[in-house]
């Protein structure tokens, strides 16, 4: 264990104030030393109090993105058994697919405190700022066919759905694919990529960014954009918040990957806010608009048009009546 674990560990057990001198003396070390090895904790994002003739003590130990925090208690299997953090990164599904090509393990998780070239869907660029969010990505080598690998991404959205309503009581919900909404405005976005063969999955990554403490938006984004903080009127542990998402997804993947089952489809039609709603999609060129009535075991989105005809959507921008404030247009 490093020193930096056990001093940790010390100060988590400690009810009072632990002496720099105590500690020296526990861990066999200067106490410039255990000096330094308090800084490093402080830019892992430990909230370390010190007081003269006191010592040191610790205010926050639940929501610093360390991978002690994340795996301490974390339930799972595979997913988050492996976790880097970045203070800052150019983005987590970048580093990901990097790391998924040096043999990274199946489950991986690349948590980043700030990104500096986050990136949405349809190559949009994604704000990472720090402290506020939660930016991971989770490497997943499903043996599966690509096609499989949509829902993938349907899985994702529902275990956020669900982690969040667990958490929090919202009633976050899914705007197909997989945009987290809460009401009419976005709390989540998920950007799947994936590496293949014409019949064989190499690995997918799957990134998800939350809006945990944002305490506002700016004016342009104010209509489309919300934050568990907003939602709750508290801070929300993004730690907390990591450890209930990938032990949702890793359940769901278990039950569609590995057991076979299309059970989960029936919850994220039930989840899903665009179904029942006027919808506006582009298929190649052409501007589709309609009702979105149906979800497919594929993954595909079914709208069908005023005349009655069914046109399955599998990707693209969807606009839906009411959300993010807008208005299917023909
Ligand atoms: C979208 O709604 O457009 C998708 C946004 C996905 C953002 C996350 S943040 C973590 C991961 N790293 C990235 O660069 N993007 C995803």
């Amino acid at each position: 264990m490093k020193k930096e674990d056990i001093i940790l560990q010390y100060l988590k057990e400690s009810k009072d104030y632990l002496s720099g001198e105590e500690l020296s003396r526990r861990l066999g070390i200067s106490r410039s030393a255990i000096w330094k090895n308090i800084n490093s904790l402080r830019e892992s994002g430990y909230v370390i109090e010190s007081v003269t003739n006191r010592g040191y003590r610790i205010l926050n130990s639940s929501d610093a993105l360390t991978p002690t925090e994340i795996q301490d208690g974390l339930s799972t299997e595979a997913f988050g058994q492996t976790v880097s953090v970045f203070a800052e990164i150019d983005s987590t599904n970048e580093e990901a697919k990097r790391q998924a090509h040096k043999g990274a393990p199946h489950g991986a998780v690349f948590v980043a405190e700030q990104q500096n070239g986050g990136k949405g869907r349809l190559g949009r660029p994604w704000q990472s700022p720090p402290k506020s969010g939660l930016w991971f990505t989770i490497l997943l080598r499903p043996d599966a066919a690509p096609p499989q690998v949509s829902n993938l991404t349907l899985l994702a959205g529902l275990a956020v759905s669900r982690a969040i309503h667990t958490l929090t009581g919202c009633e976050a919900k899914i705007k197909w694919p997989n945009d987290i909404v809460i009401g009419s405005k976005k709390v989540c976005g998920i950007l799947t990529e994936m590496t293949a063969e014409i019949d064989r999955v190499h690995f997918a990554v799957v990134g998800i960014g939350v809006n945990v403490n944002d305490e506002g938006f700016a004016e342009e984004l104010k209509i489309k954009a919300t934050s568990l903080h907003l939602e709750t009127g508290a801070p929300v542990s993004r730690v907390t918040l990591l450890q209930q998402i990938l032990k949702e997804f890793e359940a769901l993947y278990l039950e569609y990957f590995v057991q076979g089952s299309s059970r989960w489809l029936q919850a994220y039609k039930e989840s899903c806010v665009s179904l029942n709603r006027t919808v506006g999609a582009t298929r190649g060129h052409e501007k589709i608009i309609g009702t979105a009535v149906d979800i497919t075991d594929g993954g595909e989105l079914v709208v069908q048009t005023g005349d009655g005809e069914r046109i399955e959507i599998n990707s693209g921008e969807v606009v839906v009546q009411g959300i993010y404030g807008q208005t299917p247009e023909a």
